[in-house]
């Protein structure tokens, strides 16, 4: 908390506590009950119809995996694989590695994301599968890092609004790393976790219940 501006800051003058360089965002519990109200919603909305959800390799593969037993429906998966075309450039243009297996004309579409930044990726994916005709096409994305947006895309479902700073685990990387965390962890000092990984672990155990050390 920071002392109000007119006030004299009653911590100036001491030492700073430093600031974590990982801290756990949203724990286990927290996320599997928002993966498990989401796919209730996906559940009622698209009862009777046996949508395709399209997961976009990699990192969205852990929260669709949760969502499509949250949903308990019948429902077909897909998945593809993209790259930026041109990483120096915002342009969002992507080159397509691996694409879909299914035929999406006629069909309901719902694009599973783990996290929505710019939007741009995100905006040219749409326009790539919109073209393939199918009878209606959503999104829904577990994080939604609004602060980041540069093209505003409508997202259906979103599980929870994060931060601007780097995520970690429940699908997310670092450096291809870190997917199978089942939490989410901020990361506001990459060069200190990359020179000391094990700080990814003590932030993820944060929240356990402490015990009174042994002896
Ligand atoms: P954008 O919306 O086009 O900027 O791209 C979103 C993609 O960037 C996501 O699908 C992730 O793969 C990646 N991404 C964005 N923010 C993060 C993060 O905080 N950690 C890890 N990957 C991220
Ligand atoms: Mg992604």
């Amino acid at each position: 908390m920071t002392a109000p501006a007119d006030q004299p800051d009653p911590a100036a003058g001491l030492p700073l506590e430093p600031r974590p360089a990982v801290r756990l965002l949203i724990d286990r519990e927290t996320l599997q009950e928002r993966v498990g109200e989401l796919g209730a919603e996906v559940r009622a909305d698209y009862e009777g119809v046996e949508p395709i959800l399209v997961s976009v390799l990699r990192g969205g593969v852990v929260f669709l995996a949760d969502l499509v037993r949250a949903a308990a429906m019948p429902c077909r998966a897909d998945f593809m694989a993209i790259s930026r075309f041109d990483a120096s450039e915002d342009t969002g243009v992507v080159r397509i590695e691996k694409d879909l297996d299914l035929d999406l004309s006629g069909a309901h579409v719902l694009v599973v994301e783990d996290i929505v930044d710019t939007g741009l990726t995100l905006t040219y994916l749409l326009r790539v599968l919109a073209a393939r005709g199918p009878a209606s096409l959503r999104v829904c994305a577990l994080l939604d890092k609004r602060a980041r947006r540069i093209v505003d895309v409508p997202l259906s479902y979103v599980g929870f609004e994060v931060p601007d700073v780097f995520l970690v685990g429940y699908g997310l990387d670092l450096d291809e790393r870190e997917r199978g965390r089942s939490e989410l962890l901020a990361v506001d000092d990459l060069d200190a976790v990359r020179a000391d990984p094990a700080l990814l672990d003590q932030a993820a155990r944060a929240d356990a219940p402490r015990r009174p050390a042994a002896g």
